[in-house]
């Protein structure tokens, strides 16, 4: 286990040394990790051409530290702890001995079939003790994991596997998420007709589906596990070999393949879990995200098995076979941290509280909530029925791309403001920049989030595309990096993240660019142009709202609402799209033709009176009809 912080005025000790000295502060941090070879310099970087290196010279595995050091001091412990869909799939566990039984098992696989180090793996695989298996086995021999969440279409998996180009892609036959079954090698199949370059496909039999198996290019992956062997030792990977691509939205464009690398993010992600959750050794640590996002990469799976705490995996979803699941699991498995989505918490929330009465949920030592902007409400009410008032509810703010999280309470130390991220931790700089990137000092203010110094855990490239790397993240104000998100500062100097200042909607928790939405549904033979924004709602944070611009406008809106559904579903993924759409004459454009998306999120909101200002339009007369069409719709409906 990482040494962690315990008191607010070693807190403030640590930060500070973080500041003054970092190199000093992150290498005594990095000293606690199994190191094949020491670093020669602990920080090189520069902002401006976004190159970013950090313990250089150094060699490891983040396998030896998450699995082998274990094996070897309690390799009884439990390492994963795996509770299936249906109740009577029951639970499984590996101890840390037999984790690294079966991680060197599926190396020798891999390698088996011929993946070398630098080279890729696709994994698109439900929550299952064999996606942890998949990519930690990646790790071991260098091979770089990128997971496709398993939501996302056949569409979007090419359009991964395109940019990525993996050798191979691991699935299974079947994925059951509560009542629904769903045929993953059937979406990989529709994907691999155009992607040449996979050359082979390791299947996992989940469900007993009746699949088609491609001779040669197909295999089975108990077949293939029964006759490999059980040792392999860790590759020697050098500090800044790649760890993982993680793909994920922006404002524009394709998906971002962003690039981890093996020695900070390791470093970061042990440090970072160790003290936000305030971890004892006993810990039995539960996130319910899915491996196919970071939360699942750096928290279910890293940082836990970093620190040797056993770790939960969840199969299913919160409201099967009924909304009392995740409590049970809780009780079942003495869960005493438990981290999740305001999404789900806010759906939870809607049935009621008379749930509780039958569970015991006395385990639980620490909350924590991921994502998105948690509301007051949803915090009271997590902090109340789950915590019983007496575990702290750490509202931890983080990226894909920062790898870790940056700015958090840590839990049993920091006072507690609900809605607040409250304070960075320690290696973390935030800074408050007005539009035109000029700091906003002091506090009770509020402005866009950068951060001004490198951390170990930071994304280091997007992948093969290094200059949109230093477009995306630190061109927009020069030598910091941007974080797309608003941000206010309070009279303590306590941060609260107010979400999104770029075009980027957050469904969910799901990062869901508004460009790969309108890219989607222009595909409609009927739509001539469309414009998406995210509005606020009670459960999932935000909605989409799309306005479109048709051909026949006389169209029913039902028929046309269910095709842009599919389109949407089969080019992305079920889960960006939209809640509501609404056809329309015109969009509201400048006089460059830049779609206003404010306006148009602010009509979406019912919010007319706060349009702002509409005196750059072309024609404003647009914004009139919308919000005139809008009125009639709902008056309809
Ligand atoms: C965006 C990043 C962090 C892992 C999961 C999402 C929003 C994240 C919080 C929070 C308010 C949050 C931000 C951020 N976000 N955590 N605690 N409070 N907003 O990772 O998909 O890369 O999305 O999620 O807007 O920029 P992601």
């Amino acid at each position: 286990m990482i040494d962690s912080i315990k008191s607010m005025s070693n807190y403030i000790d640590a930060y500070q040394k973080s500041i003054q000295e970092p190199e000093i502060f992150w290498s005594e941090v990095a000293a606690q990790f199994v190191w094949e070879r020491n670093w020669d310099s602990v920080l090189k970087w520069n902002f401006q051409t976004a190159d970013i290196k950090w313990f250089e010279g150094a060699k490891c595995n983040i396998t030896a530290n998450c699995i082998d050091r274990f094996a070897l001091t309690m390799p009884d412990k439990k390492a994963i702890i795996w509770e299936g869909n249906d109740l009577n799939t029951g639970s499984k566990s590996l101890t840390f001995k037999e984790l690294q039984i079966e991680v060197s098992k599926f190396s020798n696989v891999l390698k088996g079939l011929g993946v070398k180090k630098g080279d890729r793996v696709a994994i698109y695989l439900p929550m299952l003790m064999e996606g942890a298996i998949a990519m930690l086995s990646c790790a071991r021999i260098g091979a770089i994991h990128t997971v496709i969440f398993a939501g996302f279409s056949a569409q979007s998996i090419t359009d991964r596997v395109n940019d990525c180009d993996p050798k191979v892609i691991i699935t299974s036959d079947s994925m059951v998420r509560g009542e629904k079954k769903i045929n993953l090698k059937k979406i990989i199949d529709e994907s691999i007709s155009q992607t040449p370059q996979v050359k082979h496909c390791i299947v996992l039999n989940r469900g007993d589906e009746d699949i088609n198996m491609n001779h040669g290019k197909d295999h089975w992956w108990h077949e293939l596990m029964h006759e490999a062997s059980s040792n392999c030792e860790p590759e020697n990977m050098n500090a800044e070999d790649p760890l993982f691509i993680l793909y994920t939205s922006g404002s524009t464009g394709k998906p971002k393949g962003v690039l981890h690398t093996v020695a900070g993010y390791m470093v970061y992600v042990g440090y970072t879990f160790a003290n936000v959750f305030n971890i004892q050794k006993d810990d039995i640590f539960w996130c319910t995200a899915d491996i196919g996002w970071i939360t699942g990469h750096s928290y279910s799976l890293y940082g836990s098995l970093l620190n040797g705490i056993t770790t939960v995996f969840f199969e299913g979803i919160p409201t099967y076979p009924d909304h009392g699941r995740f409590w049970d699991i809780i009780d079942k498995h003495h869960v005493t941290i438990f981290y999740t989505a305001p999404t789900a918490i806010r759906a939870l929330e809607s049935f009621g509280t008379s749930v509780f009465s039958s569970k015991k949920l006395s385990s639980l030592r620490v909350l924590g909530s991921v994502g998105e902007p948690i509301n007051e409400e949803a915090w009271h009410w997590y902090h109340k029925n789950v915590g019983k008032g007496n575990c702290p509810i750490v509202d931890t703010w983080w990226q894909t791309e920062t790898g870790g999280i940056l700015i958090s309470p840590i839990a049993n130390i920091t006072p507690l403001i609900p809605a607040f991220a409250t304070l960075p931790l320690p290696g973390i700089q935030p800074m408050l920049v007005d539009e035109n990137g000029v700091e906003i000092m002091g506090n009770e203010v509020e402005g866009n989030l950068c951060i001004k110094f490198p951390w170990p855990g930071m994304a280091r490239s997007l992948y093969k595309n290094h200059h949109r790397f230093l477009e995306t993240y630190f061109s927009i104000y020069p030598s910091l990096y941007f974080t797309g998100d608003g941000c206010k500062r309070n009279k303590d100097g306590y941060y609260r993240i107010t979400g999104r200042v770029d075009d980027v909607i957050n469904v969910s928790g799901h990062r869901i660019g508004t460009g790969e939405v309108e890219d989607a549904i222009e595909a409609h033979s009927n739509v001539v142009e469309c414009a998406v924004v995210g509005y606020n709602h009670d459960i999932k944070g935000q909605a989409i709202y799309a306005y479109l611009i048709c051909l026949d406008k006389t169209v029913d809106v039902k028929v046309l609402k269910n095709e842009i559904d599919k389109i949407v579903s089969d080019k992305i993924g079920v889960f960006s799209r939209p809640e509501q759409i609404q056809i329309v004459d015109g969009l509201p454009k400048t006089r460059s033709g830049k779609i206003m998306r404010r306006i148009l999120r602010k009509i979406a909101e019912d919010d007319y009176a706060n349009l702002g200002d509409v005196s750059t339009l072309l024609d404003a007369s647009v914004v009139d009809q919308i919000i005139l069409g809008k009125t009639k719709k709902i008056s309809q409906s």
